[in-house]
């Protein structure tokens, strides 16, 4: 990999100009946006960009359109330094750290919506449609200053990811979408920027969520759930011996998200659960068809 040096940009106009100058040199352009706290999912994320770019923009925003509680906006971990540090270790060559006024300007007054069941279910459900609607125009937003030709997303957000892909299709903007494989710790645990506020009580209690999902995509893989109702049954089981009461436990169309009516190809397993008073997130995908789930062993 060729070693790169990170450039800090906190202003609109230094982040086109710089984009500007770069692409009349020839340079293709990798972005993945994050709201800091990076992990090594972002990691991954960066060096994947790195590996197939000249320039690698990776945003640091925490978007606060996106939250639907003022306290979780408020403990949101946040470390620039050590976020533009560990950036540049993986591979970018620009920090996009904008202020709240540089992305959302006094007069400030539009916003992207994606509607349907892809906002409406699962995290709209829970956390309400304008959770989608904030992460739509931010998205939207970084997607025009930074105009890369590849944006980089993780499949632990499944969810933000089919969103993203709606409304860059349905909105025509000129930008690939990555979806790349949530990275886990070796316990099973999903990246999260929101880990570092479990206790290790906490931590240990939400292994359940990933143990969960897999006993879930066992019970359809194996045969031993006959329907979507039964493999669901298997997962809160597994969840509540843990003592955890999901906000959802959902199997799902992969691509739509309508409910899944039958055990047939490739279904989403999703979650979403408070444990030690942090709300974690995380999903598996599944192929229900027996011969294939064997075969793939
Ligand atoms: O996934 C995230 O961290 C955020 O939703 C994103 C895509 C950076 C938009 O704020």
């Amino acid at each position: 990999m060729t070693e790169r040096i990170v450039q800090t940009i906190r202003t609109v106009p230094q982040m086109r100009g710089e984009i500007a100058a770069r692409r009349a040199a020839g340079a293709t352009v990798g972005f993945v946006p994050t709201m800091g706290a990076l992990h090594a999912g972002h990691l991954a994320l960066i060096e994947r960009a790195a590996s197939e770019h000249d320039v690698v923009v990776v945003s640091i925003f925490i978007n606060p359109a996106q939250f639907d509680r003022a306290d979780d906006l408020e403990r949101y971990p946040r470390d620039e330094a050590a976020d533009v540090k560990a950036a540049a270790a993986a591979g970018a060559t620009i920090c996009f750290t904008p202020n709240v006024t540089e992305i959302y300007p006094q007069d400030f007054a539009s916003s992207v919506q994606v509607r349907g069941t892809l906002t409406e279910t699962l995290e709209g459900q829970e956390r309400g449609v304008g959770h989608f609607d904030g992460m739509a125009t931010v998205v939207t937003i970084l997607l025009n200053i930074v105009g890369a030709d590849v944006a980089y997303f993780g499949a632990k957000d499944a969810q933000q990811a089919l969103v993203v892909r709606r409304f860059v299709t349905d909105l025509q903007i000129p930008v690939e979408i990555v979806t790349a494989e949530t990275v886990r710790d070796r316990d099973g645990l999903a990246l999260s920027s929101r880990n570092a506020r479990l206790s290790a009580g906490g931590r240990e209690q939400a292994l359940a969520i990933s143990a969960a999902l897999q006993a879930a995509a066992n019970a359809i893989s194996n045969g031993s759930a006959d329907s979507p109702e039964a493999a669901n049954a298997a997962g809160i089981e597994r969840l509540r011996a843990a003592g955890i009461a999901p906000e959802y436990f959902a199997i799902a169309d992969p691509s739509t998200l309508e409910p899944a009516r039958q055990l047939s190809g490739t279904l989403l397993i999703a979650c979403a659960a408070t444990v030690d008073g942090v709300r974690l997130i995380d999903n598996l995908t599944v192929s229900a068809n027996r011969e294939a789930a064997t075969a793939n062993c």
